[in-house]
């Protein structure tokens, strides 16, 4: 049964923008890792802040799999760099926080500095029933 995970970015309308851009200039190694099925980024356009990033699995070992793998780290690289610039850990030791710090930024001359995300959590739902367009 394939499984769906979604990270719940809070995203204040300042870093918006930013998001998207490191999203735009993600590395897409995720589209090789085994069981991978689906990535979406879906913005939020009913005013709330809250930016959902889709991902689908074959199953739950192939997701965990990946957030414990290199591609994982490699594919959160840019964040982590923005949120390690500014002195605050990141990765396993923040819980469901994996990968990103909460730091205040500050600019590297290609958008702004620091995470892009203010809070992060993780929903997790098993597909019982997809479909798709028929024909
Ligand atoms: C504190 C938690 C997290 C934050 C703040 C976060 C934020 C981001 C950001 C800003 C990027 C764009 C690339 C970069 O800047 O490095 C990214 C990439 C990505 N994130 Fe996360 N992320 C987190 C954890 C997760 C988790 C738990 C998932 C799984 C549902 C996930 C799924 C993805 C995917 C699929 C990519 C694209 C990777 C690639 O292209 O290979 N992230 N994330």
């Amino acid at each position: 049964m394939s499984v769906v995970k979604m990270n719940v970015l809070t995203v204040s309308a300042e870093m918006r923008e930013e998001l998207e851009r490191r999203f735009s200039n993600r590395a897409g190694i995720v589209e090789s890792a085994d069981g991978f099925e689906w990535f979406e980024l879906l913005r939020p356009v009913d005013g709330t802040d809250r930016y959902l990033v889709y991902t689908r699995w074959r199953s739950e070992e192939d997701f965990t799999r990946w957030t414990e793998s290199q591609a994982f780290q490699r594919g959160h690289a840019q964040a982590a760099a923005e949120a390690g610039a500014q002195g605050h850990g990141h990765g396993q030791e923040q819980g469901q926080e994996q990968g990103h710090g909460h730091g205040q930024g500050h600019g590297h001359g290609h958008g702004q500095g620091g995470p892009a995300a203010s809070g992060a959590e993780l929903w997790s739902f098993e597909v019982v029933q997809s479909t798709g367009p028929q024909g």
